[in-house]
């Protein structure tokens, strides 16, 4: 009889959507049904977690190449945590002490990548549309880890996952995404996912960070935090990006924080069992206080933890192997 560490992960609950896709380069072009698939992968891959062995062989002998020209923490080692888990190879490439430094570009920079066949490249870049650029360019597979303020698409998974662990369901809860909307590469991914999955965004803050624009993507918008967060199922809250501030796109940081900061007090207008969620990093007693960020309601790290359940879920359905449960050792 096998144990509970050699049976295989669970299959996704849904029936098999095959996931055609050599990239993952964004959510707006992602169908509902490819969202959920990668989001039930995801549930079976988390149930690795708790095995002894946490470990399984379905991307053995695959190279995968974090190529990230932006800083990063949480994604960067997530997605190499996720390959790791399944078995492939990780080459973290280092921009600092790489001969981008003596100004090779970036095409001739993932082009050398490919000479050494890896199969998939993680890439954040500042501009947007690189990961598309490598995309079009190239014969391995790409995911965009963030791309300037356009995308951050396995964000927006594994914040859409933790919300249907959380509550059960996408469709019809209010989420509530506070913060600076313009820039956000997570608000665009989240808003693609949570609509397309039928909640019901709303998107709070100044003007000048959340345009009348994003209407037309179906979401409402507010100016005032009370209102925007009445009712609200789960609220979820950008970094304040400090160095927008030069811009005076808002007046200060401590008036951001009096008009739009979450603290025990304004999270009475939300649901009781509301879900407060941040991408990291956190500007604590910016846009949440350290009581809210530590509280009850609070999900950040358990955002974490679903980040590389997703990323082995996105990897693992790149990689070619739609349709099938990963096997274990
Ligand atoms: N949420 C996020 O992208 O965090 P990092 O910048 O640390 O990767």
């Amino acid at each position: 009889m096998k144990s509970k560490d050699e049976s295989p992960a669970a299959p996704p609950s849904s029936p098999p959507v095959q996931f055609n896709r050599r990239h993952l380069l964004g959510l707006e072009e992602l169908s509902a049904e490819e969202i959920t698939c990668i989001l039930d992968n995801a549930e079976s891959m988390k149930s690795i977690f708790t095995r002894t062995v946490k470990k399984v062989p379905t991307l053995r002998g695959r190279m995968v190449c974090n190529l990230f020209f932006e800083n990063s923490t949480r994604t960067r080692t997530s997605f190499e945590l996720a390959a790791k888990r399944l078995s492939a190879d990780v080459v973290n490439f280092n921009i600092a002490t790489s001969s981008v430094a003596k100004g090779e570009s970036l095409l001739d920079t993932a082009r050398t990548i490919q000479a050494m066949h890896v199969d998939i490249v993680v890439i954040r870049h500042s501009c947007p549309g690189t990961p598309h650029l490598l995309s079009r360019r190239l014969n391995m597979s790409v995911i965009n880890a963030g791309d300037g303020a356009h995308e951050h698409p396995t964000q927006g998974l594994l914040d859409t996952f933790t919300m249907r662990e959380k509550k059960g369901r996408i469709k019809g809860l209010k989420v509530a995404i506070v913060g600076d909307i313009l820039h956000s590469r997570v608000a665009r991914s989240n808003i693609w996912a949570l609509t397309k999955l039928g909640a019901r965004v709303a998107l709070v803050g100044p003007s000048t960070l959340v345009p009348r624009q994003f209407e037309k993507l179906g979401c409402e918008i507010h100016h005032n935090l009370k209102e925007g967060i009445a009712g609200a199922d789960v609220i979820n809250l950008l970094r304040i990006q400090l160095e927008r501030q030069r811009k005076n796109l808002f007046p200060s940081i401590r008036e951001y924080r009096l008009l739009y900061g979450l603290n025990r007090d304004r999270l009475r207008y939300a649901k009781p069992d509301v879900l407060v969620m941040h991408p990291g990093p956190v500007n604590r007693g910016v846009e949440i206080s350290q009581d809210v960020a530590d509280g009850p309601h609070s999900v950040i790290n358990e955002q974490v933890t679903n980040g590389i359940a997703v990323r082995m879920a996105v990897l693992y359905l790149l990689s070619g192997n739609a349709g099938t449960a990963p096997a274990t050792e």
